[in-house]
């Protein structure tokens, strides 16, 4: 069991990362739940998938029904499965939508239950990969409690890896456990290259690799077709590659 988010400012190719990291992994003897965690829900996509039902939608469910509920019902064990019957079984992957963010009500109750239930479902496979939302908010409400890395996807610019700075202060103060943090450089040129090292020394972060701008995979987002259609000897599948080894996987 080895759990996987991956963090990082808005826009610099968190989700792509996540979808290339998944469709390199799949041919591996490993079982694999990939989590949706950004409201915006863009990782099916990228994967060339579609789902209907959200974890959202059953808290939503579990929040409007629980008092029409018999007491004796087991609320818990009504909610995990429902968030089974949701979990979409792909080949070589199970997909995981969370969906909307919280409403103006209180979810703490329901939050709590999903709680649990997320940390059995992770304990069933070898490798979690959670793609998420820019920031570190739904970290934070801690549905997801336990994370080995962390993986901050930053671009060229000197945010991005501010942002990088931040999310490693956030997650000292909020108090995460989070055994690792490692960067990396996305959308990478010939021209930012030496910059960019530099400063991810300066910031003392650990840079895990850099996957340069990728003609293939930008024209592909930009027609809204699937990363899984992105050649294996791409410029940015390559990377990824690379990055896979040295992490192990
Ligand atoms: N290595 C790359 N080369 C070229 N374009 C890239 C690369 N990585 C990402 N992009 C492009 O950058 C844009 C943002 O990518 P992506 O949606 O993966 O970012 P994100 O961090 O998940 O964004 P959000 O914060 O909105 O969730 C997309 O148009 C994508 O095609
Ligand atoms: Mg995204």
């Amino acid at each position: 069991m080895r759990v996987i988010a991956i963090t990082g400012k808005g826009g610099t190719g968190k989700t792509a990362i996540a979808a290339m990291l998944i469709r390199s992994l799949v041919s591996k003897k490993m079982t694999i739940l990939a989590v949706d965690a950004d409201p915006d829900t863009n990782l099916p996509e990228a994967l060339g998938d579609t789902v209907e039902e959200t974890v959202g939608d059953q808290r939503e469910f579990m929040l409007r029904e629980r008092d029409n509920l018999p007491p004796d019902v087991d609320k818990e064990r009504m909610l995990e499965s429902k968030i089974y019957s949701i979990l979409a079984e792909r080949h070589g992957y199970d997909l995981l939508v969370m969906g909307r963010p919280d409403g103006p009500g209180c979810y703490c109750y329901t939050n709590n239950l999903l709680r649990g239930i997320m940390d059995r479902i992770v304990k069933n496979y070898d490798l979690t990969i959670i793609d998420t939302a820019a920031g570190l908010e739904h970290l934070s409400r801690r549905i997801i409690r336990d994370v080995d890395e962390l993986i901050v996807v930053t671009d060229g610019s000197k945010r991005g890896l501010q942002t990088a700075q931040r999310i490693r202060e956030l997650v000292d103060e909020i108090g995460l456990n989070i055994s690792h943090m490692h960067v990396i450089l996305n959308k990478v040129t010939p021209q930012n290259r030496d910059r960019l090292i530099e400063l991810v020394k300066q910031l003392e972060l650990d840079l895990v690799g850099m996957v340069p701008y990728d003609e293939d995979l930008a024209s592909l987002d930009l027609e809204g077709i699937s990363l899984m259609e992105l050649p294996e000897n791409s410029l940015a599948q390559v990377e990824i590659d690379k990055i896979i080894m040295k992490l192990g996987m």
